[in-house]
């Protein structure tokens, strides 16, 4: 957690050059190199059931007490954990956010990023000093079925927080519809434009290991004969075509704008006349957007973007350009109102 501070002292490094507000950033990364870790080694799972001696601690997750014990007072220092005497408990921020059963657990988002961050981040200067990414983070993913796992795991709880809202902002896909979801994975989406329109057919394209999370999803929504979940790589496959929705969520982002526009013309191609495209988009330059969390969040990402796949966050502006090269009309955004970064962009295909 952010390294604790009296407010004057905060001041100093925030809003002064007082004193080296990197310093503040040092700590804060050390912060959270030591919460990933208490996670990694059950540190917080351990303590769910109440406080614990470090013997006691070091015997439940198979760990060397002297270590542990280090370990557990930074994470002291930190606020991840209380300690009263010789007992550890998790501070209350922790039982409410860092247990996996929690309502809303954070583990999913801690547990990716601290992956992302220890395995991927080691060589951040290559990608910027070379102009593209080290890694092909998808295929990297789908060698890892935990962090593929916590992934999905992670946005699929995104789209059961947003999806109502998006359904209702996407016209009406027809009475006999069909919708294409292109890197759909977990299937919260098309689940979602299934049961708000009785007659819509959807068919979700992702990569194997990636629809795992979605096959379970719609068994459990009864979505069975609805819904059809198929293995395929969204840039090569056959994708037929007559949709009328074609959702693109979270994907315009992974690819440079060469590749897009080649993504953008198959998507073009998979409409009828007059059937409609939709973008899911933390976007980059936001005016209503101020900042703080939300602001720090989508550059920190769009870095991310591309030092693992060569994207990045766009504009509105960009993206409009693109599709009306890929032959789409009257380009709508919407900023979400259950969140600061996500935007969702319409366009018709003319
Ligand atoms: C950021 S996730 C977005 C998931 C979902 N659309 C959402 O918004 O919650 C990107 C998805 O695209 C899939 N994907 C990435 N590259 C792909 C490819 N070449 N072919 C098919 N799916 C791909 C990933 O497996 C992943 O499920």
């Amino acid at each position: 957690m952010p390294v604790p501070l009296p407010p004057e002292e905060a001041r100093q490094f925030i809003d002064t050059d007082q004193a080296p507000a990197a310093h503040l950033d040092m700590l804060n990364a050390l912060s959270f190199r030591t919460a990933v870790a208490g996670l990694r080694l059950g540190v917080f799972e351990a303590l769910a059931t109440g406080p614990l001696s470090v013997s006691a601690l070091a015997e439940r997750t198979g760990t060397d007490p002297t270590g542990l014990r280090l370990l557990a007072d930074a994470l002291v220092g930190f606020n991840y954990l209380t300690r009263t005497g010789a007992e550890y408990a998790n501070s209350a921020n922790t039982a409410r956010w860092l247990l996996r059963d929690a309502p809303g657990s954070f583990v999913p988002v801690l547990s990716f990023w601290g992956t992302v961050v220890t395995e991927l981040w080691g060589d951040l200067e290559t990608s910027v000093r070379q102009g593209g990414p080290t890694v092909d983070f998808y295929a990297w993913l789908e060698k890892r079925p935990d962090t593929l796992a916590d992934f999905q795991t992670m946005l699929r709880r995104l789209s059961g927080w947003l999806a109502e809202e998006i359904v209702s902002l996407v016209p009406a896909p027809g009475s006999e519809g069909r919708l294409l979801d292109l890197g759909g994975g977990h299937g919260g989406y098309t689940i979602a434009f299934c049961n708000a329109y009785p007659q819509l057919r959807g068919t979700v394209v992702d990569l194997p290991g990636a629809l795992a999370q979605g096959e379970a999803a719609v068994t459990e929504a009864g979505l069975d004969d609805r819904i059809e979940l198929r293995p395929g790589d969204l840039l090569t496959a056959d994708l037929e075509t007559g949709y009328d929705l074609v959702l693109l969520f979270n994907i315009v982002h992974g690819y440079d704008e060469r590749q897009l526009a080649g993504l953008l013309d198959r998507v073009a191609g998979a409409l009828r006349p007059g059937g409609r495209v939709a973008l899911l988009e933390p976007l980059a330059e936001v005016p209503q957007r101020p900042p703080g969390v939300a602001d720090s969040f989508v550059r920190a990402f769009s870095l991310n973007l591309f030092h693992t796949q060569g994207g990045r966050a766009y504009r509105f502006e960009d993206l409009a350009k693109l599709l009306a090269a890929a032959g789409f009309t009257d380009p709508e955004q919407h900023l979400l109102t259950r969140s600061d970064a996500d935007h969702l962009v319409l366009a018709t295909r003319v």
